[in-house]
C-alpha cells in the first residue's frame, strides 16, 4: 500500500462545517457564477480575482501554450491523492442546486524540471487559498517549493494552471492542495446526482461516472489512464446514508465513512456514491460481494439473480487469467440514472437498474442474458483494463473489444444451457459488418495523436471498437502471461500480440505468419474482405467489401486493403483442412466441386469476413437449403442469409438472388437463421414500408412465418407454456412479432386480446418474454385509450426493466399526435429519464408513422438536445443513425446535408462521424432503391402466384 498521506481530522471537519453553514448560499452562487461565466467565456476563465498577472487570453487562434493542449505534458507524476468529498442531497432553496464540497491534496513527482503545474478540472470552482491562489502547494523532504505565480481555470482543455516562480526539480515530491466546490447536477458524468420516488419521497443519490474524462469533473486530477496513482477517499455523507468507494470502508466516523487506499490504478475507474439503498452479500473465497440497489428492489429479490452469478463468473475469470482477483470486495450497485449500460469501477461496478435487476415476473430471457453478459464484460475488465490499462483511449478497443469478447466465455459459465457464444455471429458480427463495410468506417487503431479532445474519446466507444475484436476470435489461445508483466501498468496492443505470439510458439499452432503480421492486416485497417470461392476453377479472392461500391475509399492502407485470411470450410457436409488466404487469390484445387457436391466457407463464422461464389455454387446451396438444411450448420444458415443480402445490396450478386434465401425459412424452427433473415428484412420494411411494394412483401413474408407461428402456437400448447431453450424462446418472439408485422390476423387477435385482458383485469397475462412485442402490436392497433394505460403502468412501474418495455412500446401507435406529444415528453426528465430520452426518440423514428415526426423534432432542437443530452458516449451517434435509418431519397439527402451544415457550429460531438455514415448509407440505399424496387416488386408478386 501506498505511504498514505491524511489531512488532519479536525481541519478536514472544521472546514467542511463552516462550508455547511453560512457558506454554503454563497459557494452554491459561485457555482452558477462560474458556470455561467463559463458560457460566456471563449477560452479562459480566470478566477484569480486580478491580483496576479495574467497569461495571454486565448481568442480566436489557439496559442501554442502548454495548457492548450489536450494531453498533459510528462514532466508531472502522481503518486497518491487525499481526496475527500461532501455531496449535498438536500437542494440548496435559495439557489435551486445540489452541490458538493471537496478538499484534495495530491502527492506527485517531478519527473522534469518545470515551473508550470497542470492539473485536469472541469466545471470545479475553487476556494481561495494564500496569496488568493486557487491551489497551494507544498514541497517534501526539506526543501521549499516555489511559489504561485499566477493560478486560472483552462475552460478549453480542462485545466488548472499554476505558474510558478521557480523550477519543481527532478525527482523531488510536492503536494498540491485545493478546496472546491462543484455542481451535483443530473447530467450523468463526473460526480452528478440520482433522483428517485420512494413511498411518495423523492430520494436523492450521489454518483459518479468518470470514464473516459469526467473524473476531473469531481476533483481536480491527473486524468489520463496511464497516470495512475493511489486514491485514499473519504466521504462526508449523512447519518443513515450509505457511502461507497472504491476500497473497502475503513472506519465511519458520524459524518463521514474513510476508505482503504485503492491499489494503483487510474482516474477514470473511481467510484464515490452516497445513497439509502440497501444490499444483500455473500463471500467467496475470501471476497466479498454486494448487490446495492433501492430498498424496494432488494427487498424484492431483485438483486439476487446478480448475487448468485457474480461468485461463479468471478472464479471463472480467475481461472482463465490465472490471476486472483486483486481487491478484497466487489460491490455492484443498480442506479436509477445511467447513461450507459454499466462500467467497470475497480471494486464498485455501477449499472443500469435494467441491466442488474432481475424479476422472473417480469423479465424476459433476454434481458437475463443481458444481466449475465454485462456482468461478466464488467467483471472481465477487473484484469483487463484496470489490472493492466490502455496507455491511451487509441486503444480502447483493445480494452472494450477484449471485455466484449470474454463476457461471452463468463456468460456460458453462469448459464451453460443457453449456447451464448452461438449468439457472437448475430450480435457482434453483425453489427460491425454493418458499419465497417462503408468507406467511411476507421481503423480499429488510431493514432495516439488523432484521439486528443473528450468528444473524439467518447466517439471510440462504436461498435468497431467493441465488436470488431470480438469477430477476430484470435483470444481464443490466449494465455495470461501479458496480465503478469503489466500488472499495475500500462501497455498497448504490440505488447499484446508479443504475448500471443508466446502462445502461439509454446503451443506449436500452425500459422502462416506472425501473430503481428497476421492480425495488424485486421487492426491497421479499416474494413474486411469478401472471398469469392470459384468451384470450377478452384480459385479463390479477396477484395474489401464496400456497401456502396461507388463509394470513395480516401483512407490509405499499408495493407492495400488485403488481408490475411484464415478459410475454414466444408465440401459437401465434410470439414476440410482449413487454408489461409495471403494474397489477392491463390488456387485450391479441392475447392473445384462437380456434381451435386458443394462447397461452404467460412465455418461457423469463425473469420471476419463475408463469402460469394459463383453462381453454381450458389444454386447447389439454395437446393440444399430447400431439400435438407440441416446439412448446413446452423450459424452457417444464418451467415448464408446475411452475405447474400449484404452482396446484393453491394451489387455483387442480384437482388434476387438474395430473397430465395429466405424461401426455405417456411421449413426453418431454428433462431439465428430467422433472428437473421428478420434483421435483413427489416432493411426491405425501411426501404418499402412507405411504397408499393410493401403489400405483396407483406403477403409473402406472412406466408412465411405461418408454419413457425404454428409450430410454436403447438410447442407452447395454444400459448399457455414457454419453450425449454434459450434459443426457442427467442425464436417464439420472432413468430410472433413477423406474424403481427405482416397482419396474420390471429396473431393479432392473439396480442389484442391479451393487452385487453390486461386493461380489464389488471392482471397481467402475457409472459415476460412477450411482452415487449405484445404491448408493441396491442398499441398499434389501439388508440388513446391503449396508450394511456401504457402510459400509467409505465409511470407506476416497480422495475425499471417493466418500464422499459412499456417505453418501447409506446413508441408503436400510428397516431401522430400521440408520437407528436411522445417526442415532448423524451426531453422533459419529469416524464422520460435523462438516461432514456435518445434511445426513445429512436424507437419512435423506427415507427414508420414517428419516423419524420422524430426527424423533424431532432432537427428542430438540436442545440438543445445536444447541449442538456450530449455526454454519452453511445446515445449521440445511435440518435443520429436512428432517425436517419430509412433515409432513401434525394429530399431526405438533401435535408440531412442541410442539418450538417446549420449545425456545423453547435456540432455533433460523439455522433460526428455518424452524420457522414448517414449521408453515405443514405446515397448508397437512394442508389439501391432505384436498382431494386422493380425487380423486388416483380419477385414478391411472383412468389404469390399460386
Ligand atoms: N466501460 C464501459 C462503459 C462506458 C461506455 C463508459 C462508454 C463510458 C463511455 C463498459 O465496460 C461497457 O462497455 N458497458 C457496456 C456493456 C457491455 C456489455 C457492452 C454498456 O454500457 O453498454
Ligand atoms: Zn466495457
Amino acid at each position: 500500500m501506498g505511504k498514505g498521506f491524511f489531512i488532519s481530522k479536525a481541519v478536514g471537519i472544521a472546514a467542511i462545517i463552516v462550508g455547511a453553514g453560512a457558506l454554503a448560499t454563497i459557494i452554491a452562487l459561485s457555482v452558477v457564477y462560474s458556470q455561467e461565466k463559463a458560457k460566456n467565456n471563449d477560452n479562459v476563465l480566470p478566477t484569480d480575482g486580478g491580483t496576479t498577472s495574467k497569461p495571454p487570453v486565448t481568442t480566436t487562434a489557439p496559442s501554442n501554450e502548454p495548457w492548450d493542449k489536450y494531453r498533459l505534458p510528462k514532466s508531472l507524476v502522481p503518486d497518491h491523492y487525499n481526496v475527500t468529498l461532501w455531496p449535498r442531497l438536500k437542494q440548496n432553496l435559495t439557489t435551486g442546486l445540489f452541490i458538493f464540497t471537496g478538499q484534495s491534496t495530491v502527492e506527485f513527482v517531478c519527473a522534469e524540471e518545470t515551473d508550470l503545474i497542470l492539473i485536469h478540472s472541469n466545471k470545479l470552482n475553487y476556494t481561495k487559498r494564500e496569496n488568493n491562489h486557487l491551489a497551494s502547494l507544498t514541497s517534501l523532504g526539506g526543501v521549499k517549493a516555489p511559489s504561485i505565480k499566477s493560478s486560472w481555470l483552462q475552460q478549453v482543455t480542462q485545466y488548472l494552471v499554476l505558474q510558478l516562480d521557480g523550477k519543481l526539480m527532478k525527482d523531488h515530491r510536492y503536494h498540491l492542495h485545493t478546496d472546491f466546490t462543484g455542481e451535483l447536477a443530473d447530467d450523468l458524468g463526473g460526480f452528478y446526482r440520482s433522483e428517485y420516488m420512494e413511498d411518495g419521497v423523492k430520494k436523492v443519490v450521489a454518483t459518479t461516472q468518470m470514464q473516459p474524462t469526467d473524473a476531473r469533473k469531481a476533483f481536480p486530477c491527473f486524468d489520463e489512464p496511464a497516470m495512475k496513482a493511489i486514491f485514499h477517499i473519504t466521504l462526508i455523507h449523512d447519518l443513515g446514508t450509505v457511502a461507497l468507494s472504491n476500497g473497502e470502508e475503513k472506519g465511519h466516523d458520524v459524518q463521514k465513512t474513510v476508505f482503504q487506499p485503492t491499489e494503483k490504478m487510474s482516474t477514470y475507474l473511481l467510484a464515490f456514491i452516497v445513497s439509502d439503498f440497501s444490499f444483500i452479500n455473500n463471500t467467496i473465497d475470501g471476497v466479498l460481494i454486494r448487490i446495492f440497489a433501492r430498498t424496494p428492489a432488494i427487498a424484492a429479490g431483485q438483486g439476487d439473480y446478480a448475487l448468485n452469478k457474480t461468485g461463479p463468473i468471478l472464479k471463472f475469470f480467475e481461472k482463465y487469467y490465472n490471476s486472483s482477483y486483486p481487491l478484497p470486495k466487489s460491490d455492484q450497485i443498480a442506479l436509477p440514472d445511467f447513461n450507459a449500460g454499466a462500467m467497470e469501477n475497480w471494486g464498485l461496478i455501477t449499472y443500469r437498474e435494467t441491466a442488474l435487476l432481475y424479476d422472473e415476473t417480469f423479465s424476459s430471457n433476454s434481458n437475463k442474458q443481458r444481466i449475465a453478459t454485462i456482468i461478466a464484460h464488467e467483471l472481465a475488465h477487473m484484469w483487463f483494463g484496470n489490472l493492466v490499462t490502455l496507455r491511451w483511449w487509441n486503444d480502447l478497443w483493445l480494452n472494450e473489444g477484449f471485455a466484449s469478447y470474454v463476457e461471452y466465455l463468463g456468460a456460458h459459465e453462469a448459464e451453460p444451457e443457453w449456447n451464448v457464444k452461438d449468439l457472437i455471429v448475430l450480435s457482434d458480427v453483425h453489427r460491425v459488418f454493418a458499419v465497417d463495410a462503408l468507406a467511411s468506417s476507421h481503423p480499429l487503431s488510431s493514432k495516439e495523436e488523432d484521439i486528443q479532445k473528450p468528444a473524439q474519446i467518447s466517439e471510440l466507444f462504436d461498435a468497431i471498437s467493441y465488436s470488431k475484436v470480438t469477430s477476430l476470435t484470435a483470444f481464443q489461445h490466449l494465455k495470461f502471461t501479458y496480465l503478469a508483466e503489466f500488472a499495475f501498468g500500462n501497455a498497448g496492443y504490440t505488447d499484446l500480440w508479443s504475448h500471443l505470439q508466446m502462445a502461439v510458439d509454446a503451443t506449436g499452432t500452425d500459422i502462416p505468419e506472425t501473430v503481428s503480421n497476421i492480425m495488424n492486416t485486421w487492426v491497421l485497417q479499416m474494413g474486411f474482405p469478401v472471398v469469392t470461392v470459384n468451384t470450377s476453377t478452384g480459385i479463390i479472392s479477396q477484395k474489401h467489401f464496400l456497401l456502396d461500391p461507388d463509394s470513395e475509399v480516401t483512407t490509405p492502407s499499408i495493407y492495400n486493403y488485403e488481408w490475411i485470411v484464415p478459410i475454414k470450410w466444408m465440401k459437401t457436409e465434410t470439414i476440410q483442412h482449413p487454408k489461409w488466404l495471403k494474397n489477392e487469390s491463390v488456387t485450391i484445387d479441392e475447392m473445384k466441386v462437380s456434381g451435386s457436391d458443394w462447397v461452404l466457407a467460412n465455418i461457423n463464422v469463425v473469420g471476419y469476413y463475408r463469402v460469394n461464389y459463383d453462381q453454381g455454387n450458389w444454386e447447389r446451396l439454395l437446393g440444399v437449403l430447400s431439400t435438407n438444411h440441416v446439412a448446413i450448420p446452423v450459424i452457417n444458415r444464418a451467415q448464408l442469409v446475411d452475405d447474400a443480402f449484404n452482396l446484393a445490396r453491394a451489387k455483387i450478386i442480384s437482388t434476387v438472388l438474395a430473397l430465395r434465401t429466405t424461401k426455405y425459412l417456411n421449413k426453418e424452427r431454428e433462431y439465428m437463421p430467422w433472428e437473421s433473415a428478420v434483421g435483413n428484412l427489416d432493411f426491405f420494411y425501411l426501404m418499402f414500408d412507405r411504397s408499393e411494394v410493401y403489400g405483396p412483401m407483406q403477403d409473402y413474408l406472412r406466408n412465411q412465418v405461418t408454419p413457425l407461428f404454428t409450430h410454436y402456437k403447438s410447442l407452447t400448447d395454444n400459448w399457455k407454456n414457454v419453450p425449454v431453450g434459450h434459443m426457442d424462446q427467442y425464436n417464439q418472439v420472432n413468430a410472433i412479432s413477423l406474424a403481427c408485422r405482416t397482419g396474420l390476423r390471429e396473431c393479432q387477435n392473439l396480442t389484442n386480446q391479451w393487452f385487453n385482458q390486461w386493461m380489464e383485469t389488471k392482471l397481467n397475462p402475457i409472459h415476460p418474454n412477450l411482452r415487449s412485442t405484445v404491448y408493441c402490436n396491442a398499441i398499434a392497433a389501439g388508440g388513446a385509450k391503449e396508450w394511456e394505460f401504457a402510459w400509467s403502468q409505465f409511470k407506476n412501474a416497480s422495475i425499471a426493466i417493466e418500464a422499459d418495455k412499456l417505453r418501447y412500446a409506446l413508441a408503436c401507435t400510428k397516431q401522430p399526435w400521440l408520437l407528436n406529444r411522445y417526442l415532448e415528453y423524451t426531453l422533459d426528465p419529469n416524464m422520460i429519464r435523462k438516461q432514456d430520452a435518445t434511445s426513445t426518440i429512436v424507437y419512435i423514428a423506427n415507427n414508420v408513422i414517428g419516423q419524420s415526426l422524430a426527424w423533424d423534432f431532432v432537427r428542430a432542437r438540436w442545440s438543445y438536445i445536444f447541449t442538456q443530452y450530449g455526454g454519452g458516449s453511445f446515445s449521440f451517434s445511435n440518435l443520429v443513425n436512428g432517425v436517419t435509418e430509412r433515409f432513401s431519397t434525394e429530399y431526405e439527402l438533401q435535408q440531412l446535408k442541410q442539418f450538417k451544415e446549420d449545425n456545423a457550429e453547435v456540432g455533433f460531438g460523439s455522433g460526428t462521424l455518424a452524420v457522414d455514415q448517414s449521408i453515405e448509407r443514405t446515397i448508397a440505399n437512394i442508389k439501391w432503391i432505384a436498382e431494386n424496387k422493380q425487380n423486388v416488386l416483380d419477385w414478391f408478386k411472383a412468389e404469390e402466384k399460386p
